[in-house]
């Protein structure tokens, strides 16, 4: 039997680092990195295939235009088919649990709502250029410390309402053609080996029916990874492996029919996407998307009216090593080698008709830096405006390690402080993946602006924002909070002794900063406009007649004097609240462009989903019956209307059994009632059904399960009086049902 399946199981481990095995008859896939642009290594591993390098993933997110980035994708998927690629290796859309995350400028987001449609959209545009994507690192992969061995230790519910939630969506509405498995483990087991999160989830709950990849080199166990449902091992060859699976079904430990479905499913996804026609992509064309796209993302997050600059005027300062070699993407296997980079240096230079001053202020080299500050000074001194770039810089953030810090660099903070001393109109533009701290400083200055790692063609758009050329649209995909501490992962990141426990549960990001009330820097979904608008007359068009998905619709006004593009947010938020669901969450969003004075009647559906929270007990999502406001606004923390929908009860039921508390039994819509009743029939002595209503009893032993009151022989509690209740409910469900 071996023999017959020597050539099925040789397609499970891949030929060398990026190729599958051809068959005859279906080709062999290539692979290729690139999440901001196709990362492909070339063949004598000396470079990478020169690229467009578009925004880093966590700007495209702050961009919040779904159709934006499909445009990017399918650019980065014309580049992927024309350099030979049938698959791309992204997008990444892990979820940045804590800011420190040395791959947060890979990941879009803190929510998972947002990550899902980002990722999406992503996933239809690489793929309507004819290259499959690879949706990564499914899943909990949110940190570097230890990445290939850690492990996640998180409840279902956060599993579910956080982590797994932007895979669901993309598989459910962008098929995309291969996910790919990642190093850590999850609750103890490698995700690589996890039947219950590759095949019953994955493929079982979701309908996910392309092929799994393992992250490279993140296969422990070849023959449990593929009882798991992981069909293919990256990199090849994994001649040793290929012998194990063999073996293993030899030794009938492994049934014959796993290696054959694996093979299948690589099969069906090698014949839809390899060996594709080649495209010629115009690169002059795709780095004007790159600048266009860098501009949407850059996030204005204050401004005192410094901004935007005047064409003509007096001389304007750029300050900062920064704006003249940009820090334009992450490191790692995300980073591609750009067909070009612009400087903001000289995108300024060439838009502003006023002379721009230019003082490096900060060097590697700390014996330049007094002298370097100095000539700042002197330069910012008598300009009309210093514009000064700062982040952490070259090396900062990157796959494989974490970040050492939130905070921007000391040289660069005290450069700052003395800029600010002889120029009160300083404007900061940050330069930076994951989210810097800007506190205190930030209060100083007259205009923060959120430049992000923006490609290769942030140079120009930094220009056209700071100029008003384009009105900054962007907005924060990931909350600024005032201090590391305040984060709410802080005190278990990045965890220790090869565990890493996700005590914040579901409140991660936003939904942590809410929970606990904190002030932070800037919220999440914050940004500001060279322009205002106001939101009016919100009304419910369907309310979802309780149980479908309610439509509301409400008018976005631009009341400024600009033209400007407002993203308009929809949060759910239950009432009253219960200390277990987030204060927010987002429930939809989009971006609508307006001439001043214009308006938009803008429809909004919000799922019924999103009213659902995972029950663990339920096993599923269920809608608590109730009142919920919908909150809509400029961002989490800035709510112009509301309006409420009801609700009524969904989800699976709660299975009751004897290890169920007293107070579940008793709590329980429909058993609970029922209980005390037959109670009542069996025990004509009212005993068991006072002890049963009694709140004292609830109060005290409420959280007894229930079995352990069995032999107490002064109530009927038993097996045959809980059944009889079941029993009792269901008829008495059955009976409304039919009215
Ligand atoms: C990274 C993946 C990447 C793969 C192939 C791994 O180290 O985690 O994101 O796709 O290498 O380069």
């Amino acid at each position: 039997m071996t023999t017959n399946l020597a050539r099925p199981a040789a397609l499970l481990s891949g030929a060398d680092m990026s190729h599958t095995r051809a068959e005859d008859g279906v080709p062999a896939l290539t692979m290729s990195d690139g999440p901001n642009g196709l990362a492909m290594n070339l063949p004598d591993w000396s470079g990478k295939v020169p690229a467009t390098c578009f925004p880093a993933p966590a700007a495209l997110a702050a961009t919040w235009d779904v159709d934006l980035v499909a445009e990017v994708a399918a650019a980065i998927g014309r580049e992927a088919r024309a350099a030979g690629a049938d698959v791309l290796l992204g997008p990444s859309i892990n979820i940045k649990r804590s800011p420190l995350g040395g791959r947060g400028f890979e990941y879009y987001s803190e929510d998972p709502f947002l990550t899902g449609r980002i990722g999406a959209a992503f996933v239809d545009g690489v793929q309507s250029a004819g290259v499959g994507a690879c949706v990564k690192h499914f899943a909990v992969n949110s940190q570097e410390t230890d990445r290939m061995r850690v492990s996640a230790e998180v409840s279902e519910r956060a599993l579910r309402e956080i982590y797994l939630a932007a895979f669901e969506h993309v598989v459910a509405h962008a098929a995309p053609a291969m996910i790919m498995a990642s190093y850590n483990r999850v609750n103890g087991t490698y995700v690589t080996q996890d039947r219950r999160i590759l095949t019953d989830i994955l493929r079982g709950e979701w309908g996910f029916d392309g092929a799994v990849v393992s992250d490279w080199g993140a296969v422990d166990d070849r023959v449990a990874a593929l009882r798991a449902g992981l069909d293919l091992e990256m990199p090849g060859p994994g001649e040793g492996s290929l012998r194990r699976i063999l073996a293993a079904v030899e030794d009938d430990e492994l049934d014959a029919s796993v290696v054959v479905e694996a093979a299948d499913r690589l099969r069906r996804v090698a014949t839809t996407w390899g060996a594709r026609p080649a495209s010629t992509p115009d690169h002059e064309e795709h780095h004007r998307l790159a600048v266009n796209a860098a501009a949407a993302s850059v996030v204005l997050l204050s401004n005192d009216g410094v901004l935007p600059l005047a064409p003509t005027g007096g001389q304007i300062a750029v300050i900062g090593q920064l704006a003249r070699t940009p820090h334009i993407q992450g490191g790692g296997s995300a980073s591609a080698a750009p067909t070009r980079v612009d400087t903001p240096l000289d995108g300024l230079r060439a838009v502003l008709e006023r002379p721009v001053g230019f003082a490096a202020g900060y060097s590697t080299d700390p014996a330049l830096q007094e002298s370097l500050v100095d000539e700042a000074v002197r330069v910012a001194r008598g300009s009309d405006v210093a514009v000064v770039f700062l982040g952490p810089g070259e090396g900062s953030e990157s796959e494989g390690y974490d970040r050492a810090s939130l905070e921007l660099p000391a040289a660069q903070l005290d450069l700052l402080a003395r800029i600010r001393e002889v120029n009160e109109r300083t404007v900061v533009v940050l330069v930076n993946g994951g989210i810097v701290l800007t506190a205190p400083w930030s209060d100083g200055v007259a205009a923060l602006v959120e430049g992000w790692l923006p490609g290769q063609g942030g140079g120009a758009a930094i220009a056209q924002v700071l100029t008003g050329a384009v009105n900054p649209s962007g907005r924060l995909a990931e909350t600024i909070p005032l201090r590391l501490s305040d984060t709410p992962a802080f005190a278990s990141f990045p965890g220790h002794g090869g565990r890493v426990f996700h005590g914040e549960g579901i409140f991660v990001g936003y939904r942590g900063y809410d929970l606990a009330e904190r002030e932070v820097a800037f919220p999440f979904g914050h940004g500001l406009s060279y322009t205002q608008f106001a939101y009016e007359d919100v009304l419910v068009i369907d309310d979802g007649a309780q149980s479908g998905d309610p439509v509301i619709e409400f008018t976005v006004r631009n009341v400024g004097a600009v033209a400007g593009a407002e993203v308009w947010q929809v949060y759910v938020r239950p009432e009253p609240l219960t200390e277990d669901r987030p204060v927010r969450t987002l429930a939809a969003f989009g971006k609508v462009h307006l001439e001043p004075g214009a308006s938009a009647r803008i429809r909004s559906t919000v799922a019924s989903r999103d009213f659902a929270r995972w029950d663990e007990r339920r096993d599923g999502w269920v809608v608590d019956d109730g009142t919920y406001a919908l909150d809509i606004g400029a961002s989490s923390r800035d709510i112009r209307t509301e309006t409420t929908v009801r609700r009524v009860a969904s989800g699976p039921r709660t299975v009751l059994d004897g290890r169920s508390t007293l107070r579940e039994w008793l709590t329980d819509p429909s058993v609970g009632t029922s209980l005390v009743h037959v109670a009542q029939d069996a025990d004509p002595s009212g005993a068991t059904a006072g002890f049963l209503a009694n709140p004292t009893i609830l109060t005290m032993i409420g959280d007894l399960p229930i079995e352990r009151l069995f032999d107490d022989p002064s109530t009927a509690l038993g097996p045959d009086l809980l059944s009889r209740a079941l029993q009792h409910a269901t008829v008495h469900e059955e009976q409304n049902d039919g009215l």
